[in-house]
C-alpha cells in the first residue's frame, strides 16, 4: 500500500463518506419495501401497449377500387397506435388451411391513426397467395386482425438527409404516399422528390392523389417515368443514374428505395454509379424470394423435399416441406401458427432455434444478431432447409 501516493481531496473525502452510507441506506429502504407481488399496471406499460401492440383488431370501413387489380381499404379501429409514415402492418390471414402474416404498407396520412383509421392498398401479385385472396374476399364490415405498425422505412432527421429522393415502383408508391401526406399535413418537416416509374400511365397508382399534393406543397414533387409507353408529361425509360442526379441536382440526400425485386437488381446498380454514403440508402423490406433456386449462393437442390419437426407449447409436429419454400411457409401452408411480421429478415420476430439440420439464409437478408447465429437461431422467414430440420417455435 505504501507504494500508492494519492491525495484525497476534502471534497472527496465526502464523495467517499457519503459512498460508504450508500449501501446501508439501500438495504434499508429495500428492507422497508412491500415484497407483495406488484398488481395492476403501471402507467409506462399501459403507454406502451398503446404506442405498440401486438395485435390491432379492425373493421374495414371503404374498399377504393384502383383499376382491375389494385384497392385501397379504410380500416377503423378503437385507439389505434399512431405510425410514422412508411411503415407498415402485418396482417393476419386464414385461408383455407393456412394460417399466414402478410406485412403491408400503410397508404394514409399518419393524422388519420389519431381519427381511428387507417388505409392499407393491395395489389395483385402475379402467382401471389395472399394478395390476389385479399382482393377478392375482404369487403365492407368485415372484422381483421394486424400487428401494430412497424418497420424502419421511415425519415429520420438525425440520420437522413433533408431532401429525400423516393424510388417507387408499382404498388411500392404506398410508403412514399404516406410520406408525402404527412410532408403536406405538416406532420414531418423535408423534401421529397419522388420518381415513380410505372409501364404505363393507366398503371400510376394514386395519380390524381399524388398530383393534388404537389399542388398543395412546394416540399413535394412527382417525376413520372413510364418504360412502355411514350406521352408527353412523362419521363420515357427506367429509374437510372441520370434520372437520380437530375432530381438531386448535387446536394445532399438521402435515397429511399420501394419496389419489386426487379426494380432493386436495377436500381441498386444506377445507385452505386452516384457513390452515396451506405446510410444516404435506405431499402423498404426485401421478401424473400418465393424459390432460392436462382439465388447465387445457393447450393442445394430446390425440387427436395424434407420432415422439419416442430417442438412448440410443449408438443412435437412433423411436416413435409418443400426445398424450395421458407420454414415460415411450410410451417403457415401446414396451418401452424408461428410469429412473424417483416417476412424480410429484419424484424427477428419469427426468431427460432434450430436444434437439428442445415438451412439456406441468402446473406442479404441475414440481419441475424452475432451471437444469435452462434448459438444456432434462424430466422424462419427467409431460412430455405437444405436437409431435414428440428425447429423450436415460441408464442409471440
Ligand atoms: S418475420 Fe421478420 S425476421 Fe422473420
Amino acid at each position: 500500500m505504501s507504494n500508492f501516493n494519492f491525495h484525497v481531496k476534502p471534497i472527496g473525502l465526502f464523495d467517499m463518506l457519503h459512498f460508504k452510507k450508500m449501501v446501508p441506506a439501500r438495504q434499508q429502504a429495500l428492507a422497508c419495501g412491500s415484497a407483495d407481488p406488484v398488481t395492476g399496471v403501471y402507467g409506462s406499460n399501459k403507454l406502451g401497449d398503446r404506442l405498440h401492440p401486438k395485435t390491432q383488431r379492425l373493421t374495414i370501413a371503404e374498399v377504393i377500387e384502383h383499376g382491375e387489380n389494385a384497392k385501397s381499404f379504410v380500416l377503423t379501429g378503437e385507439q389505434l397506435a399512431p405510425f410514422r409514415a412508411g411503415q407498415y402492418l402485418s396482417v393476419s390471414l386464414k385461408i383455407g388451411t393456412s394460417i399466414l402474416t402478410r406485412p403491408y404498407s400503410i397508404s394514409c396520412s399518419p393524422k388519420w391513426a389519431l381519427e381511428g383509421k387507417y388505409a392499407l392498398t393491395v395489389k395483385r401479385q402475379p402467382d401471389g397467395f395472399a394478395s390476389g385472396w385479399i382482393l377478392d374476399n375482404w369487403k365492407v364490415g368485415d372484422e381483421i386482425t394486424t400487428s401494430g405498425p412497424e418497420g424502419t422505412f421511415y425519415y429520420e432527421p438525425l440520420r437522413d438527409a433533408k431532401h429525400v429522393i423516393g424510388l417507387a415502383g408499382g404498388c411500392g408508391i404506398t410508403p412514399f404516399l404516406s410520406m408525402a401526406y404527412a410532408i403536406r399535413d405538416g406532420v414531418e418537416d423535408f423534401r421529397l422528390t419522388l420518381l415513380y416509374g410505372s409501364r404505363k400511365e393507366c398503371d400510376i397508382l394514386y395519380h390524381s392523389e399524388l398530383a393534388e399534393i404537389a399542388k398543395a406543397t412546394d416540399k413535394v414533387k412527382i417525376v413520372h417515368i413510364l418504360s412502355d409507353e411514350k406521352k408527353d408529361g412523362f419521363e420515357y425509360g427506367f429509374i437510372t443514374a441520370q434520372a437520380i442526379q437530375t432530381a438531386f441536382g448535387g446536394e445532399p440526400c438521402s435515397v429511399f428505395l420501394c419496389g419489386p425485386a426487379a426494380m432493386y437488381a436495377f436500381v441498386d446498380k444506377e445507385i452505386d454509379k452516384l457513390n452515396f454514403e451506405g446510410k444516404f440508402i435506405r431499402h423498404e423490406l426485401y421478401a424473400a424470394p418465393a424459390s432460392p433456386g436462382k439465388l447465387k449462393d445457393y447450393l442445394g437442390d430446390a425440387e427436395k423435399r424434407f420432415v422439419l419437426t416442430v417442438k412448440r407449447y410443449g408438443e412435437t409436429l412433423t411436416l413435409s416441406m418443400a426445398a424450395s419454400e421458407t420454414v415460415l411457409v411450410a410451417l403457415e401452408r401446414a396451418g401452424v401458427s408461428a410469429p412473424s411480421r417483416c417476412r424480410g429478415g429484419e424484424c427477428g420476430w419469427c426468431r427460432s432455434k434450430l436444434d437439428q439440420g442445415e438451412v439456406f439464409l441468402p446473406a442479404y437478408l441475414d440481419k441475424r444478431r452475432m451471437a444469435d447465429v452462434s448459438a444456432g437461431y434462424i430466422h424462419p422467414c427467409c431460412s430455405y432447409p437444405l436437409s431435414d430440420l428440428t425447429i423450436e417455435v415460441w408464442p409471440e
